[in-house]
């Protein structure tokens, strides 16, 4: 007999509607693992903002070794408006991104039928890309100070370290997914206005794309925002810095029919756990309302499915939440989330 195969999935549900869309992100990998046969044991971790507001404590030590060994993290949302900016974002989304190596941050921009796109005449094929941004570099290493402050001397750094093995590794992620597509790879910079950063990436990108046999394109970021716009269909594999990737990824959002559908993965290919994770935030706003769209994080679930090698169930998960999409906004968290689960169960229509 063999043994059944079983993965431990870390839950970080976090706050506003990250615990409702997490909800439905199980129930749908659930099915799939019924289906297919496997197992998940699911541990759930109370972050986020109650937590810091009890305890100060945003990711406890002890909590990041226990996620060391788990095979996947699945995380809702983090940060609520009686918590001062930047103490989750930086002391458990980026921590985790950090301690964990998790150097890709990876999102698919994908119109998928049914949904739609503030851009006239796109059709589902004209928009479907990846972004490769990097995680873990760039401005985002919070290397910097003030000096004065309050004063009006006042002074303020923020620098932006990138490392040549920082950009090679991502790069080579980046070509091979460009190799699994269509072998377009394009490097988003500004080599015109940032010359050290901008000639390191060119440099890498030139030699990582030769020797991964693809072909490499290029375009300034202000540029790329531009042609995602004016013209989606140029793009296949983007990828780019830790800045521009954060904000290229919420315009890719935007074209392909909101953060509703907006799935990532933050990647370390080389060694578990991965973190998996809607693009969107915790829209305190519509919290509790049973409004929030369940399905970026459904296909984020998707995502970890896929990267532990559960290929069939990944596409199940994903083609039971885009059938789900049209007419999505009809339904509430929940009813679309179950929907998405029996799609996935049997296979078939939700109706
Ligand atoms: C994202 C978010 C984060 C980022 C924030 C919450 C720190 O905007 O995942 O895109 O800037 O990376
Ligand atoms: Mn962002």
């Amino acid at each position: 007999m063999s043994t059944p195969r079983g993965y431990a999935v870390a839950v970080l549900a976090g706050d506003g509607i990250g615990p409702e869309v997490v909800a439905e992100a199980r129930k749908a990998a659930e099915a799939a693992a019924a289906r297919f046969g496997f197992g998940l044991s699911w541990v759930d971790y109370d972050l986020g903002a109650d937590r810091w507001l009890r305890t100060g404590e945003a990711l406890p030590d002890g909590v990041l070794e226990e996620l060391r060994s788990v095979d996947a993290i699945l995380l809702g949302a983090v940060g609520r408006p009686d918590v001062p900016p930047g103490v989750l974002e930086r002391g458990l989304l980026l921590r985790l991104r950090f301690e964990l190596d998790l150097y890709v941050n990876f999102r698919p921009v994908k119109l998928y039928p049914g949904v739609a796109s503030p851009l006239a005449d796109v059709k589902p094929d004209d928009i479907d890309l990846l972004v490769v941004r990097e995680n873990t570099e760039g401005v985002y290493v919070g290397a910097g100070g003030t000096v004065h402050r309050g004063g009006p001397a006042e002074a303020a750094t923020e620098t932006s370290i990138e490392t040549r093995a920082g950009v090679d590794r991502v790069l080579r992620f980046a070509a091979s997914k460009a190799r699994e597509r269509a072998g377009r790879l394009t490097l988003v910079h500004k080599t015109n206005v940032l010359v050290h950063a901008g000639d390191l990436w060119r440099r890498a990108a030139t030699e990582v794309a030769a020797q991964a046999g693809v072909a490499l394109d290029y375009a300034h970021a202000d540029a790329a925002c531009l042609y995602l716009v004016t013209d989606p269909g140029r793009f296949d594999v983007i990828v780019t810095d830790n800045l521009f990737g954060d904000i290229l990824t919420d315009l890719g959002a935007a074209i392909a029919g909101g953060l509703g559908t907006a799935a990532s993965a933050n990647l370390n290919p080389d060694s578990s756990p991965s973190l998996f994770e809607p693009v969107h935030g915790s829209a305190p706003d519509i919290a509790g309302t049973g409004r929030a769209n369940p399905v970026a994080a459904v296909l984020s679930a998707s995502l970890l499915l896929d990267h532990l090698g559960e290929r069939e169930a990944a596409a199940a998960v994903e083609a039971g939440a885009v059938a789900a999409l049209p007419g999505a906004a009809g339904y509430s968290t929940q009813a679309l989330g179950d929907r998405i689960a029996t799609a996935v169960a049997g296979g078939g229509s939700p109706d």
